[in-house]
């Protein structure tokens, strides 16, 4: 399966994600590597990987729609068959979602869906919850919202700031990412209800990722 991967900034998942691509046995290939800043550092992953790699500033487009036009054409003149969003902090227009529909994963650093947007990891902690975590889903119009491929969980410690714990759920997005995009690449995972359904022969899950179940 071709891929995207859209970023912003510093792109570990992307880094995670170019890694585990690498592999010969791993069913997804990334065709290109997309940003909406410029100066985002992620791009130097693209780079010394040989990914190709363009810019799409936000800034440069008087309208969301505008900008969502240009990032549909990219994508589809790069025949790109799915889109992975990677720490990519922009909203997009419910039209260009559902052009994209079950066609674009997004990561999100809580165990959805509690704890959507942003300051994620601070209000987790304020809320008390020993246990956070990451989320790899199909997107939807609704920000942080759609059908769960996996979850990885992690403990929340009595001595955690968000750093630490940010530090802690990024190690596990790591490997939850590149597990949840095999099983979409492969075939594996489908929306049904509104729901991911896995069907037989999931690869192991390494923990502490959860799965979905049989369907
Ligand atoms: C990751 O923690 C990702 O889950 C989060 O941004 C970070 C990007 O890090 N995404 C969101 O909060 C999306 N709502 P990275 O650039 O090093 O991959």
């Amino acid at each position: 399966m071709r891929i995207a991967v859209l970023i912003s900034g510093r792109g570990s998942n992307l880094k995670a994600l170019i890694d585990a691509c690498a592999a010969e046995d791993f069913p997804a290939d990334i065709g290109l590597v997309l940003s909406n800043r410029p100066n985002a550092s992620g791009l130097l992953h693209a780079e010394e990987a040989g990914i190709p790699h363009k810019v799409i500033d936000h800034k440069e487009f008087k309208t969301r729609e505008e900008f969502d036009a240009v990032l549909h054409r990219t994508l589809e003149d790069a025949e790109i068959e799915l889109a992975c969003n990677a720490g990519f902090m922009r909203i997009l227009t419910d039209d260009f979602v559902n052009r994209w529909r079950d066609r674009m994963l997004n990561i999100h650093p809580s165990l959805l869906p509690a704890f959507k947007g942003l300051h994620v990891h601070q209000r987790a902690i304020d809320a008390g919850v020993r246990i956070s975590g990451a989320t790899v889903h199909f997107v939807r119009p609704e920000m942080d919202e759609g059908p769960i491929v996996a979850q990885a969980a992690v403990p929340v410690l009595p001595d955690d700031t968000a750093d630490v714990l940010a530090e802690r759920i990024l190690a596990a997005e790591h490997k939850l990412y590149p597990f949840a995009l095999r099983l979409v690449a492969e075939g594996k995972a489908r929306v049904a209800d509104e729901r991911v359904v896995i069907s037989d022969g999931i690869p192991d899950a390494p923990a502490p990722i959860f799965m979905p179940p049989l369907g």
